[in-house]
C-alpha cells in the first residue's frame, strides 16, 4: 500500500487511556510498515503541563508496552519521536487552539506537512463541543486559501440517544462538510468485519442462500472477560446497549444484512447499511423487557479476576439500574429478512472473549437421516469469528467412516494466521491510514449513527417505563437466565462458543 501523503496529526486527550493503548502504538505499526509519510508531525493536546520531551517519553514508554509488534524497532521510533509535539490547553481555550495553530503552521514550514491537518478526538463527549467550535472557529479564521485539507476523527460514544446524535451532527456540520466528518467504530477496522463483504460478495455460493429462505436465524455474540473496570464513571451513563450495540454489534449485524452495494465506495457501502437501520422493526415499550434483556454482574469471580459486583465498581453508584449484559432479538423488515429473527447479545464478565456470528441454516425439507435416529442431526452453521482466532468455519454434517450409518458434525476451518500466515493489522492501524488518504468507507455516516440511535430509544425508553431492574448474573457465566429464555422460547439455542454446542454423533441403523 502507498505511504499517506504529508499531514499533521493532532491526538485531543494526548495523555488517555485510548492515545496510549492504541493511537500512539497505531503509529508505531504505521511507520513500521512504511505507511506513514516522509513528512508527518504528531502533536498531543490535553491539559496536564507537558513539554515536548515529556510527552515523547509518554508516547515511547506506550509503544515499548502496547505496540502489536515487540520489541520495537529503535530507528525506526526515533524517526518518529523527533516529529512528536505537545500543546498544552484546556478543551475550550481559544488561547491553547492559537497556539496548537502556531504549531502547526510551522510544522508546515519547517517539517513540509503541507497544511494537512487530522484531528483526533479521543476526549470524553462532553469536551466534542468545545473543541469542535474551536476548530471551526479557527478553521473559518484560516482558510489557508484551499491548500491543505482538515479531517476530524470521533470516538464513540457518537451521542446517547437520537436527539443528541443529531445536535452533534448539526454542530459539526456548521463548520465541516460530512466529507471531512470521520466517526469511528473500531470494529470496522477489524479484518474479519471487512472479510465479510469479501466473503459475501465475491463468492457466488452464498447470496442464493442468504435470505430468510434458507436461513434460519442469525446470532451475534460479544462477550468480554473483564469487568468495566476504570470507566465506571463513563459505564454508569452508558450500558451494554449503547456501549456496544449501538454501534459495533449493529455495525456487524448491517454487514451480513445489507444488500449488494453498487460499488465498492463509501457511498454505496453506506447507503445499503442505513437501509438495514431503517428496516429494523422498531421495538414496543411495552415489548422491551421480554425481548431486550438486561442483566447486571453480581460478586464473584471469573478466571483469575476478582469482582464485588457491579455496584461496588469505582465511580458507579450503588443503585445503578445500568446493564453490564444486553441480549435482543431484532427483526428486519425488509424482503431479504422477512420474519426472520437476529439475536444479539453481549456483556462483561462473561465465560470467554468472544466476537462471532452465527449464520445458521435452516434444516433440510425432508429430516431422511432423522428418521432412524433419536438424537437430531444438526443443521449447518456458518461460524464468522471476529476474535480471537480470526477466520471462519463451515459446520456441515458428515458420514462416519464405518459400517453403521453415523453422522456427525464436522466443521471446515480457515484461520487467517494459518491461511495467510500473518497476523492481521490492529483495527486503529488501518482506520487512521484510511482518515489520512481521505476513504471514508470504514467511518460511519452522519445519518447511518441517527439512524441506529432510533432502533435504541425506543428500548431504553421502554426500560425506563417498565422499572425493572437489570438480572444479576454471576461473573464467568454467560449472563441472565433470561437471555437464554429469549431464545428458547423460539425453540433455539445460543451457540457456545469454543466450549461449544454439543456436536451430537447420531448413529442410525439404516
Ligand atoms: C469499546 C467499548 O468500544 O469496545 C468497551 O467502549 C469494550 O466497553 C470495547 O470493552 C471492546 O472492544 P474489543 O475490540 O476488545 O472487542
Amino acid at each position: 500500500m502507498p505511504s499517506a501523503s504529508p499531514c499533521a496529526l493532532v491526538i485531543f486527550g494526548a495523555s488517555g487511556d485510548l492515545a496510549k493503548r492504541k493511537l500512539i502504538p497505531a503509529i508505531y505499526e504505521m511507520a513500521r510498515e512504511k505507511l506513514l509519510p516522509d513528512s508527518f508531525v504528531l502533536v498531543g493536546y490535553a491539559r496536564s503541563p507537558l513539554t515536548d520531551q515529556q510527552y515523547r517519553q509518554e508516547c515511547r514508554e506506550a509503544v515499548q508496552k502496547f505496540a502489536r509488534t515487540q520489541p520495537i524497532d529503535p530507528e525506526i521510533w526515533n524517526r518518529i519521536e523527533k516529529n512528536i509535539g505537545y500543546v498544552q490547553g484546556d478543551y475550550g481555550s481559544n488561547d491553547g487552539h492559537d497556539r496548537l495553530c502556531a504549531y502547526l503552521d510551522k510544522a508546515d514550514r519547517e517539517k513540509g506537512t503541507a497544511g494537512d491537518r487530522l484531528y483526533y478526538l479521543s476526549t470524553p463527549p462532553n469536551t466534542f463541543e468545545p473543541i469542535i467550535r474551536n476548530l471551526g472557529e479557527h478553521h473559518k479564521k484560516q482558510p489557508r486559501d484551499g491548500k491543505g485539507w482538515t479531517r476530524i476523527i470521533i470516538e464513540k460514544p457518537f451521542g446517547r440517544d437520537l436527539a443528541s446524535a443529531r445536535s452533534l451532527n448539526a454542530l459539526l456540520h456548521e463548520y465541516f462538510a460530512e466529507e471531512q466528518v470521520f466517526r469511528i467504530d473500531h470494529y470496522l477496522g477489524k479484518e474479519t468485519v471487512q472479510n465479510l463483504m469479501v466473503m459475501r460478495f465475491a463468492n457466488s455460493i452464498f447470496e442464493p442462500l442468504w435470505s430468510y429462505k434458507y436461513i434460519d436465524h442469525v446470532q451475534i455474540t460479544v462477550s468480554e472477560t473483564l469487568g468495566v473496570g476504570t470507566r465506571g464513571g463513563y459505564y454508569a451513563q452508558s450500558g451494554a446497549l449503547r456501549d456496544m450495540v449501538q454501534n459495533h454489534m449493529f455495525q456487524l449485524m448491517a454487514l451480513v444484512a445489507m444488500e449488494p452495494p453498487a460499488a465498492l465506495d463509501a457511498v454505496s457501502i453506506r447507503d445499503e447499511k442505513v437501509k438495514v437501520f431503517k428496516s429494523i422493526r422498531p421495538m414496543r415499550a411495552d415489548h422491551a423487557d421480554q425481548f431486550a434483556i438486561r442483566g447486571q454482574y453480581g460478586p464473584g469471580q471469573a478466571g483469575d479476576v476478582k469482582t464485588g459486583g457491579y455496584l461496588k465498581e469505582k465511580d458507579v453508584p450503588p443503585d445503578s439500574k445500568t446493564e453490564t449484559f444486553a441480549a435482543l432479538r431484532l427483526f428486519i423488515d425488509n424482503w431479504r429478512w422477512s420474519g426472520m429473527p437476529f439475536y444479539l447479545r453481549t456483556g462483561k464478565f462473561l465465560t470467554e472473549k468472544l466476537s462471532e456470528i452465527v449464520v445458521r441454516f435452516r434444516s433440510p425439507p425432508l429430516a431422511l437421516f432423522q428418521k432412524q435416529c433419536d438424537a437430531p442431526v444438526y443443521p449447518n452453521d456458518l461460524i464468522i469469528r471476529v476474535q480471537p482466532d480470526e477466520g471462519m468455519s463451515w459446520r456441515l454434517n458428515a458420514k462416519v467412516p464405518g459400517g453403521q450409518m453415523t453422522v456427525k458434525s464436522v466443521a471446515l476451518d480457515f484461520f487467517y494466521k494459518t491461511a495467510f500466515n500473518i497476523e492481521p493489522p490492529e483495527a486503529y492501524e488501518r482506520l487512521i491510514y484510511d482518515a489520512m488518504l481521505g476513504d471514508q468507507t470504514l467511518f460511519i455516516r452522519g445519518d447511518e449513527a441517527e439512524a441506529a440511535w432510533s432502533v435504541i430509544d425506543p428500548i431504553e425508553q421502554g426500560w425506563i417505563a417498565s422499572q425493572r431492574t437489570p438480572e444479576p448474573y454471576a461473573p464467568g457465566s454467560w449472563g441472565p437466565k433470561r437471555a437464554m429464555d429469549l431464545i428458547e422460547m423460539d425453540g433455539r439455542r445460543w451457540f457456545q462458543g469454543n466450549n461449544g454446542d454439543a456436536e451430537p454423533i447420531v448413529a442410525c441403523s439404516l
